[in-house]
């Protein structure tokens, strides 16, 4: 298959085997100041992880590419085609799926990123349950079932990915009854507590029962969803999933299997990236503009609420302010990419965490040596290992994480076997790292004292904990991940 990307909107008829559906595609349209599209690789987890593991393979990837589609009821945008998309980005063949912006602000800004990104992290925001939003989070989701039912071949396996599509699964069995279809879920799944508070609970739970195999990051998430199919649809299902349908029909049982599939990076390709000699220097280079401090910290992370970028930088604060880390001897470095920069709450967060850092600066600063250094902007993947290499602590302490890549690209990049992994024990990624100072973020003191333990451990205890979780990262790595996932959704699909 041509690894390119087809025109916008052609009509291509070409099918595929195995089809990888996403919200976003791996490459991502940003509009400069003259108008022009530029191209970049998309933020977040989910494309950092996938992309590797995509490599190559025979596939095609459907997604929104951040371009907004012509609006057919906006008299402005009659006749209006854009641009085709570049050719040979991506890790295997590409297809975008048309939305307008009208339709981004209801689904994803709206019901994907202020309903049920935040109920779904412990409603740390609080959810917002409108009408008005539920209908276009349908509406693109029916739209991606249609243009995955035009590119999958006759009995084509097809992926579906994250929070963003959960009614996909559905729409899809209704058309292609011939797929085997899976849904993977990038974030938490909540407790029957939260999930029961969704006006649209029942439609989000049938929507996912329409895939044969749905994974999730934890077996508690897994177990979430098992009691609410009970709860909500009064189904019986057991450790491993459950069986829908009537024996007494033509198409009798079917077996949907739910169950844990913790996804992971490509640990070879950190490990080697870290190795170079280019990001050796670029490390050197980062400690001595920092000013050759004893320690310096660490913070890589989207710039997302869940993050608990804010009690990172308070514990820090107060380790400065009670004296207990002396002026000059540490700097904690924060890197943060812009996120849902439409959304209100991370506009919020964006000034609470820029007063913070503000005030911890101008509170404890010397001139020319200011304890924190933020930078609010993307970065290559270089640099960033430069910045994992170079840092002794690596704080990531969100108040709930799906998984938490960050966390393993740390430990990766750590070839050495040295520096230390805060990790808060609301992350994914805390079921498998358990050699990481684990903390729980709601505790400061607890956080505070962890970072001390993690500043002040033995050499050799930090060389035992960080070989540890290496050996577990090269054995459990996003090929791995992947290939397990695709092999229990065949099992399944040949049992059917
Ligand atoms: P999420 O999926 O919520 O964004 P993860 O920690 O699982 O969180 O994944 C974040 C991914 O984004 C990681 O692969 C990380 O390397 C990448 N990333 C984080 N910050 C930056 C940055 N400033 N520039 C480029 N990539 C970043
Ligand atoms: O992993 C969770 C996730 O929401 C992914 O679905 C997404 O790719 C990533 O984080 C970044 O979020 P967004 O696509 O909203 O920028």
């Amino acid at each position: 298959m041509p690894n390119v990307l087809p025109p916008y909107g052609q009509d291509m008829s070409d099918t595929f085997d195995l089809v990888v559906v996403a919200n976003r595609l791996p490459v991502w349209a940003d509009s400069g100041s003259d108008g022009d599209i530029m191209w970049s690789r998309s933020p977040g987890g989910l494309v950092s992880s996938l992309e590797p593991a995509l490599r190559g393979v025979d596939a095609v990837w459907v997604g929104w590419s951040g371009r907004y589609a012509p609006d057919p009821y906006a008299s402005d945008d009659y006749g209006v085609e854009l641009d085709p998309l570049p050719d040979g980005l991506g890790p295997c063949a590409l297809r975008e799926v048309e939305i307008t912006r009208e339709e981004i602000e209801g689904y994803y800004e709206g019901f994907c990123n202020t309903t049920i990104w935040p109920l779904y992290h412990d409603a740390i925001a609080s959810p917002a349950y409108h009408r008005h939003l539920w209908d276009p989070y349908v509406e693109v989701n029916r739209r991606f079932a249609e243009r995955i039912s035009e590119l999958a071949a006759h009995g084509a396996t097809v992926w579906v990915h994250d929070y963003q599509l959960q009614l996909v699964p559905r729409f899809l069995r209704d058309r292609r009854p011939d797929l085997r279809i899976g849904f993977f879920l990038h974030i938490p799944f909540p407790p029957v507590e939260l999930f029961t508070q969704l006006p649209w609970r029942k439609e989000i739970v049938e929507g996912l029962l329409g895939a044969d195999l749905i994974g999730f990051h934890t077996p508690s998430g897994a177990a979430n969803f098992l009691s609410l199919t009970q709860r909500l649809l009064d189904l019986d299902p057991d450790e491993t999933g459950l069986t829908l349908g009537d024996a007494t029909r033509p198409e009798g049982h079917r077996r949907v299997r739910v169950g844990a599939f913790p996804i992971s990076i490509d640990t070879a390709e950190y490990d080697a990236i870290a190795r170079t000699a280019e990001v050796q220097d670029e490390a050197a280079a980062i400690r001595d503009k920092l000013g050759n401090p004893k320690f310096v910290l660490l913070g890589v992370d989207r710039l997302d609420y869940t993050k608990g970028i804010d009690v990172r930088l308070k514990a820090f604060t107060e380790l400065l302010a009670d004296g207990r880390i002396k002026p000059g001897e540490a700097v904690f470095v924060q890197i943060a990419t812009p996120s849902r920069e439409n959304v209100e709450d991370y506009q919020r967060l964006r000034d609470e965490i820029e007063l913070m850092i503000g005030r911890a600066i101008g509170d404890h600063g010397l001139i020319g040596a200011p304890p924190i250094q933020y930078l609010h902007q993307p970065m290559d993947r270089e640099s960033l290992v430069a910045f994992y290499v170079a840092a002794d602590v690596m704080l990531v302490t969100p108040y709930r994480d799906g998984m938490n890549l960050v966390a393993k690209e740390y430990a990766a990049s750590r070839h050495d076997n040295g520096g230390a992994l805060v990790l808060s024990e609301f992350a994914g990624a805390a079921v498998e790292l358990t050699d990481s100072f684990l903390v729980n973020p709601y505790d400061a003191d607890g956080v505070k004292q962890a970072i001390l333990d993690a500043m002040h451990a033995e050499p050799a205890e930090l060389h035992r904990r960080m070989t540890a979780m290496r050996s577990l990262l090269f054995a459990h790595d996003v090929d791995r991940w992947a290939r397990s996932f695709l092999d229990s959704l065949g099992d399944i699909a040949t049992q059917r």
